[in-house]
């Protein structure tokens, strides 16, 4: 009897625990935005469609008992990524692989094919800067390595094995999946949000009238998602001062150091990482010999696609471990050691790393993987994961 009583306090304590609304229930939470809307430079939209989108990211309210928001698993100071190698759903629930960081996501969503413009009337008189999703000078990789047009036209495939690319509907999947929000009906989500008074007023300012629809609700969402941006890592600026050539502004701070300018040209010279890390796609990189996550082929069911997982970015590699789909490696090191003396001779292993029909073995000495290491830390872009449009808008008074 007793048993079952402490088993039961022991329950609460963990539910409580698990449900950051329902603790912080007894003090308020206001939502703190600014007057004017920041500046969010998402092409075909005004600033009111990712303020929107910043709330309903940052809101547990979207999940089925207001405990988990998409920011539990994608928190901007990990650039939108998890600390967990599977991240925890609502009621606890564990998740099948390892968060992605977001940011850099391209889509033509508001190019004018996907959505009615009509939706988004008056708002647009305010609209910012344009950043034009065709330009191929966007980087969306590496930093400053141009992605090829190519890239643009075929919508970015979503998700490890490639499942989603329509960025609209891939908003709305963590909201019903099972394991992550559970909601299973996103109407009833709206007729929720309907109830929630400082909604209405978003609503309205983002499309003019606060009627609120799953359709709605996702361009708001895949607006913010668009907004996400890296840009302003060392490498980056690096890179501008090269160009710009302008030594003007070299304070020192941006230009590598001799152990980074090693780790780069190890990377893109002798060990061609970046023959995979500068383009999208997808890749089987020899972790098992037989994978047990089939990835892409679980998707396709086409067996010569079994073990190919998209070809993560590394910007702010160094703030996004555990690392690989599966969250197996803790650290970079361990990373490199997988590229070093790891990779098995998986069927469908990349060309790009087998030599002679084996796995390549890479070998990489002790300076060599730190100074890998200091080249990706240079990749940390601090002004995103501390941009306050980006971040919470819920604060506790
Ligand atoms: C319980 C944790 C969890 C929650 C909550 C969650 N996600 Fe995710 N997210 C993940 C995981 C895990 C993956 C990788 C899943 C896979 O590939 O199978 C992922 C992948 C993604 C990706 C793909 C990124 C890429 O580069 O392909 C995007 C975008 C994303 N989530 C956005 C969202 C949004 C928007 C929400 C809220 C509506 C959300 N997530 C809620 C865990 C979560
Ligand atoms: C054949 C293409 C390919 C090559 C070459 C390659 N990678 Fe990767 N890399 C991938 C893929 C695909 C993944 C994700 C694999 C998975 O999770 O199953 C990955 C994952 C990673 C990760 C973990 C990222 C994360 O967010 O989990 C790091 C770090 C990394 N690679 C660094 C490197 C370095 C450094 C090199 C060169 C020594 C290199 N890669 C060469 C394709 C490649």
């Amino acid at each position: 009897m007793k048993a079952i009583k402490l088993l039961s306090l022991f329950c609460m304590l963990l539910f409580a625990a698990c449900d950051p609304f329902e603790s912080a229930k007894q003090r308020e939470i206001i939502l703190d935005l600014p007057e004017i809307p920041f500046s969010y430079n998402v092409s075909g939209t005004s600033d009111h469609l990712p303020t929107l989108g910043r709330v309903l990211f940052y809101d547990p309210r979207l999940s089925i008992n207001n405990s988990v928001s998409c920011a539990s698993c994608h928190k901007q100071t990990l650039a939108f990524s998890d600390d967990a190698a599977f991240s925890r759903g609502f009621e606890n629930r564990i998740t099948s692989r390892n968060s992605m960081p977001i940011q850099n996501i391209i889509s033509n969503l508001f190019a004018g094919i996907a959505i009615d413009h009509n939706l988004l009337i008056d708002s647009m008189a305010t609209d910012s800067v344009k950043i034009d999703v065709n330009d191929p000078t966007v980087g969306a990789y590496l930093p400053g390595v141009f992605v090829s047009p190519d890239f643009f036209v075929q919508p970015t495939k979503l998700f490890w094995d490639g499942r989603e690319n329509d960025l609209a509907i891939m908003v709305t999947r963590p909201i019903m999946n099972h394991i992550e929000m559970g909601i299973s009906d996103l109407d009833i989500l709206a007729m929720k949000l309907s109830s929630i008074k400082e909604y209405n007023t978003l609503f309205i300012n983002a499309f003019g009238n606060g009627e609120i629809t799953k359709e709605k609700i996702s361009t708001g969402l895949s607006a913010f998602l668009l907004s996400i941006r890296s840009n302003q890592s060392k490498f980056d600026k690096s890179l501008n001062l090269a160009i710009n050539n302008s030594f003007n502004i070299n304070d020192g701070s941006s230009q590598l150091s001799a152990i980074e300018e090693l780790g780069r040209q190890l990377f893109f010279d002798k060990f061609n990482c970046n023959s995979c890390h500068e383009s999208n796609g997808f890749a089987d990189i020899g972790l098992d010999a037989n994978p047990k996550d089939l990835g892409m082929s679980s998707i396709t069911g086409n067996t010569t696609q079994a073990g190919m997982f998209k070809i993560p970015s590394l910007r702010n590699v160094q703030l996004t471990g555990p690392y690989m789909h599966d969250g197996r490696f803790k650290t970079l090191e361990e990373v490199l050691q997988h590229y070093s003396h790891g990779i098995s001779n998986s069927k469908n292993l990349d060309d790009r790393l087998r030599v002679n029909g084996k796995a390549k073995q890479m070998n990489m000495t002790d300076a060599e993987v730190k100074a890998i290491v200091s080249f990706l830390n240079t990749l940390t872009d601090y002004e995103m994961i501390t941009d306050p449009k980006l971040s919470n808008p819920f604060k506790v008074k």
